[in-house]
C-alpha cells in the first residue's frame, strides 16, 4: 500500500517493479498460492490425496459454475485497480461475508458518537435497512488464460530492456482490448515467475455494495492491536454487505431501483465440527509475496527498510492512541488509521524476528552457493547466470541508500497527513486561465469532498503533534540532500530548533483549517493558484517531490529495472536447477488456491499451541478496564446461559477461531476457508506472529493462517445479533457427506 502511494503521486510514467516468484518442492504440500487454470495439471491429485473431495472443475470452470463464481476480490473504485480483500457469497441473493477489519473503512464511515455503528455493531433488519458505500467495488473472476506467448510476441532478437519492454506492454494493450469486447468486463494481463510467465485475468466488478451486517468492535475487532497478529485469537472478524445489480444482473451504480445480485454459485455453510488434520483450501486475492528474493534483498529489508518503518510508526501510533484518549470523537476519527498503521508496524516487527528465527540471510546464501555451483557446471550457464550475484550486490548495494529515503519519504513525508491533502491540491496547478470551466469545477467538487472527509476524521491537536514528529524523523535521520528547501530556515532563522520551525509551518497553513479551506474552494479562481502555491505545506510538498524526482525516483526506478531483469534471469534459471519441481508464482493480486489442513504449532521451547480457540477464552480475556477486551455484556449472558443452537461443537464449548496451515498473505483476509467437501468452514483474517515472514519464506513447521469459525459467525448474527433472517438466507450444511453439487441444483 505504501508504495502505491507514492507511485500514485508521482502518476505518469514510473514503473512498479514488482519482484515475483518462488519455488516449491510439490512434497512440500502446504506452501503455496496455485494459479486456478494449473491445478489439473500440478495439484488435484495431491489435493484430493490429502482429502479433498472435489475435482479441479468444481473450483474452477468457465462452462459451468463452479466455486471461483462465489469469491469476489474487494476493490476501491477511485484507485488504480487492485483487490485489498477477499470475500465470498454466501447467499443466493449476493450476500457476501468478508472480514469485520476489511468492512473497517464503510462501517467507520457510517458512525459518528450518536451513531456509532462501529461501536454497537449494524443489522439491516431488512433490504430497506442497508446502507450505500460509495467507492467500494466487488469483482467476480470471469476468467483466467496464459497468455505468456502472445505477450512475447514481436520481440526482436537482441532487443535491449527497454524496446523488450514497450512490445510487451503494447501486446498486453491488445491483449486486454481483446479480452473484453462487447462485455463490461475489465481485463488484466500480469507478469508471473518475474515475467518469465503471463496471465490475463478477466473480471467483471460491481459497484453498488452495501452494508448488511457489523457485530461490534468489540466482538469484530476482539483484542485490537493487542491481539492482532497473534494466537491464541477470538475475534469475530466478519462483516456482510450485499451486491446489488441492475434488472439484468449486472453491474451498476447505486440505484434504488438495483436488486440483489443473482450469482452463479453460493457457498453452503458447513456447520459441522472441525478437527486437527481436516483437509482445508483457502479461495482469494493474495497480494504480494516475494519468495524468491537474493540474500541482498532480504538484508534490505531486515536491516535497512524494516527498522525504518518500525521505528516511525512506533511513534506515530503513540500519538495517535494519546489523541484516541481525549473523546470518543478522536477514538471514532483515528480508529481505522490506527489500525493501519499498527497492523503494519506489528507485522513487520514479526517478520524480522522470523527472519532471523530462520538464518534467511544465510538459507540464501546457501541457496546461492547451491546456484553457483550448477552454474559452473557448463560454459553456457556462466554465459547466462554467471554474473548474477556479482550484478545483485552492486545493484543492491546502490539501492540501499534510495530504498532508506524512500522509505521515509513514504512514511514520514507523504505520512504527514497535510502534505498528502496538499498534494490532492496540487492538482490545481495543471489548470491555466484558457482551461475549460467544466473541467476546473469539476477538480473543485472532487476536492470539496475530499476536504469534508478529510476534517470528518481530523483532530488538530494530534495532527500538530504528528506533524512535528514526522518531519523531525526525516530532518533528523535522511541525509540533508534529500531534504525539502524549507527546512534550510531550520539553520539560518530558528538557530537549530527544529519543532519550532515544524510548528511554525504547520501554524502559518490554510491546510489544518477547514473554513479557510472552503473559502479557499468556494472563491476559487485560477489566479489563486499563485496564493495556494505559498502556502508552507504545500511548499513542503512541491519541494519534496522535486527532491524526489530529481534525487531519488530516477535511480530508484532504474536500479529497479535492473534489478527486475536480473530477476527474471535468475528466477528462469532455479525453474532450470530445479526442473524436477513444481513451482508457484509469488502473489500478485491475482487469484489463488491455497490449501493445507487444520493444524497446531510450537510457538517456543516447551510451548504447545492447539489450533481451536473457544468462547471460554473470550471470557478469560474478559476485562472492562482493557479497551480491547471489554466483552459486551450480551456474550457474557450467552455464554452464561449456554445459549449457542446448533452451531456449538460436541463437548458444549462455543468455536471461536481455528489455525491452519494455509499459505496466505495480505489480500486473503476475508478468503473463504472450505472444507474436503467445498463447504465453507470459516473466513481467513490474519497468521500468526511467528509465521509473519512467509511473504519473503515460509516455515512450514511455523506459519499458520488464522480462521474465524463460520459457526461463531452464525451465532453471532443468529443469537447475539437476532438477525435470524440472514442465517435462513444461506445454506447451512450439517453432514459433510452432502455433495456440494446437489445443494447448488437444489438451490437453482
Ligand atoms: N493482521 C490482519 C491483516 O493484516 C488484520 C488487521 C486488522 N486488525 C487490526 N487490529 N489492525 O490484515
Ligand atoms: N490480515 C491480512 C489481510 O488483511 C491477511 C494476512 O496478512 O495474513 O489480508
Amino acid at each position: 500500500m505504501d508504495s502505491i502511494k507514492v507511485i500514485d503521486m508521482l502518476r505518469k510514467g514510473i514503473i512498479l517493479v514488482v519482484i515475483v516468484a518462488f519455488v516449491v518442492n510439490a512434497a512440500n504440500a502446504v506452501e503455496g498460492m496455485w494459479l486456478p487454470i494449473m491445478l489439473k495439471k500440478y495439484n488435484i491429485e495431491q489435493m484430493q490425496a490429502e482429502g479433498f473431495k472435489l475435482s479441479a472443475e468444481d473450483i474452477y470452470d468457465i462452462n459451468k459454475a463452479s466455486l471461483k463464481d462465489a469469491i469476489v476480490g474487494l476493490v476501491r473504485l477511485s484507485k488504480p485497480f487492485r483487490h485489498f480483500c477477499t470475500g465470498e457469497i454466501v447467499s443466493p441473493e449476493g450476500l457476501v461475508l468478508t472480514n469485520h477489519h476489511c468492512g473497517f473503512g464503510a462501517i467507520q464511515k457510517h458512525s459518528t458518537v450518536e451513531n456509532n455503528l462501529l461501536k454497537d455493531g449494524f443489522w439491516a433488519m431488512n433490504k430497506n435497512e442497508e446502507l450505500t458505500n460509495e467507492g467500494i467495488g466487488m469483482c467476480l473472476l470471469k476468467r483466467m488464460e496464459d497468455v505468456t506467448a502472445k505477450v512475447l510476441v514481436n520481440i526482436p532478437d537482441g532487443a535491449d530492456a527497454y524496446i523488450r519492454d514497450s512490445v510487451i506492454q503494447s501486446n498486453i494493450a491488445i491483449i486486454e482490448e481483446d479480452a473484453i469486447k462487447e462485455t463490461h468486463y475489465l481485463a488484466k494481463v500480469k507478469p508471473f515467475f518475474a515475467g518469465n510467465e503471463y496471465y490475463l485475468s478477466v473480471y467483471e466488478i460491481f459497484r453498488d455494495i452495501r452494508l448488511v451486517g457489523a457485530p461490534p468492535s468489540a466482538i469484530g475487532k476482539f483484542g485490537g492491536d493487542t491481539d492482532n497478529w497473534m494466537w491464541p485469537r477470538h475475534t469475530g472478524d466478519f462483516s456482510m454487505f450485499r451486491i446489488y445489480a441492475n434488472k439484468d444482473n449486472e453491474p451498476a451504480d447505486y440505484n434504488d431501483e438495483n436488486i440483489p445480485y443473482k450469482p452463479l454459485m453460493h457457498l453452503p455453510i458447513a456447520i459441522d465440527e472441525i478437527k486437527k488434520d481436516d483437509f482445508t483450501m483457502v479461495m482469494g486475492y493474495p497480494g504480494t509475496t516475494e519468495e524468491y528474493l537474493p540474500s541482498f534483498a532480504i538484508n534490505l529489508r531486515a536491516n535497512v527498510t524494516n527498522p525504518a518503518r518500525i521505528k516511525i510508526r512506533t511513534e506515530v501510533i503513540n500519538i495517535m492512541k494519546t489523541g484516541m484518549l481525549t473523546s470518543p470523537e478522536v477514538r471514532i476519527q483515528y480508529s481505522s488509521k490506527v489500525a493501519h498503521k499498527a497492523n503494519g508496524w506489528k507485522k513487520r516487527i514479526g517478520e524480522n524476528k522470523g527472519l532471523v528465527r530462520l538464518n534467511a540471510i544465510e538459507k540464501k546464501q546457501e541457496q546461492e552457493k547451491l546456484f553457483t555451483d550448477w552454474v559452473n557446471q557448463n560454459e553456457e550457464r556462466i554465459k547466462e547466470y554467471g554474473d548474477i550475484f556479482n550484478n545483485y550486490e552492486d545493484l543492491y548495494g546502490q539501492l540501499n541508500e534510495y530504498q532508506f529515503v524512500y522509505a521515509y519519504f513514504n512514511e514520514s513525508i507523504l505520512g504527514t497527513e497535510l502534505i498528502d491533502l496538499a498534494g490532492s491540491y496540487s492538482d490545481l496547478f495543471e489548470y491555466k486561465k484558457e482551461s475549460n470551466n467544466e473541467d476546473v469545477e469539476m477538480k473543485i467538487d472532487d476536492l470539496t469532498k475530499k476536504t469534508k472527509n478529510f476534517f470528518k476524521d481530523y483532530h488538530r491537536p494530534t495532527d500538530k503533534k504528528l506533524f512535528v514528529a514526522l518531519l523531525s524523523f526525516y530532518y533528523n535521520d535522511v541525509d540533508a540532500k534529500y531534504h525539502p528547501k524549507s527546512f534550510s530556515a531550520i539553520d539560518k532563522k530558528y538557530k537549530g530548533d527544529y519543532e519550532a520551525c515544524f510548528i511554525n509551518l504547520f501554524e502559518k497553513s490554510m491546510f489544518n483549517n477547514p473554513e479557510k479551506l472552503n473559502n479557499f474552494l468556494n472563491n476559487y479562481s485560477v489566479s489563486k493558484n499563485k496564493k495556494l502555491s505559498s502556502d508552507p505545506v504545500m511548499k513542503l510538498f512541491i519541494e519534496s517531490m522535486y527532491v524526489y524526482h530529481n534525487s531519488v525516483s530516477p535511480y530508484l526506478v532504474s536500479i529497479k529495472q535492473d534489478i527486475s531483469n536480473l530477476h527474471k534471469t535468475y528466477v528462469k534459471g532455479i525453474r532450470e536447477l530445479n526442473s524436477d519441481k513444481i513451482y508457484f508464482p509469488d502473489a500478485n493480486s491475482t487469484f489463488r488456491i491455497a490449501y493445507g489442513k487444520v493444524d497446531n504449532y510450537i510457538p517456543s521451547d516447551a510451548v504447545e499451541y492447539k489450533c481451536f480457540t473457544t468462547l471460554q477464552g473470550i471470557m478469560e480475556k474478559d476485562n472492562p478496564d482493557i479497551f480491547d477486551y471489554d466483552v459486551p455484556q450480551r456474550l457474557r449472558d450467552l455464554y452464561k446461559s449456554k445459549n449457542f443452537g446448533e452451531y456449538a461443537n460436541s463437548d458444549g464449548t462455543m468455536p471461536v477461531c481455528f489455525t491452519a496451515s494455509n499459505h496466505t498473505t495480505g489480500g486473503n483476509s476475508g478468503s473463504p476457508v472450505l472444507n474436503a467437501d467445498g463447504h465453507l468452514i470459516g473466513i481467513n483474517f490474519d497468521r500468526n506472529w511467528e509465521g509473519t515472514m512467509s511473504d519473503l519464506m515460509y516455515d512450514p513447521e511455523m506459519c499458520r493462517n488464522i480462521t474465524l469459525d463460520a459457526r461463531y459467525i452464525l451465532f453471532i448474527i443468529d443469537k447475539y445479533a437476532g438477525a435470524k433472517h440472514l442465517v435462513n438466507e444461506m445454506t447451512l450444511v450439517k453432514e459433510s457427506k452432502q455433495n456440494p453439487q446437489a445443494i447448488k441444483k437444489e438451490k437453482k
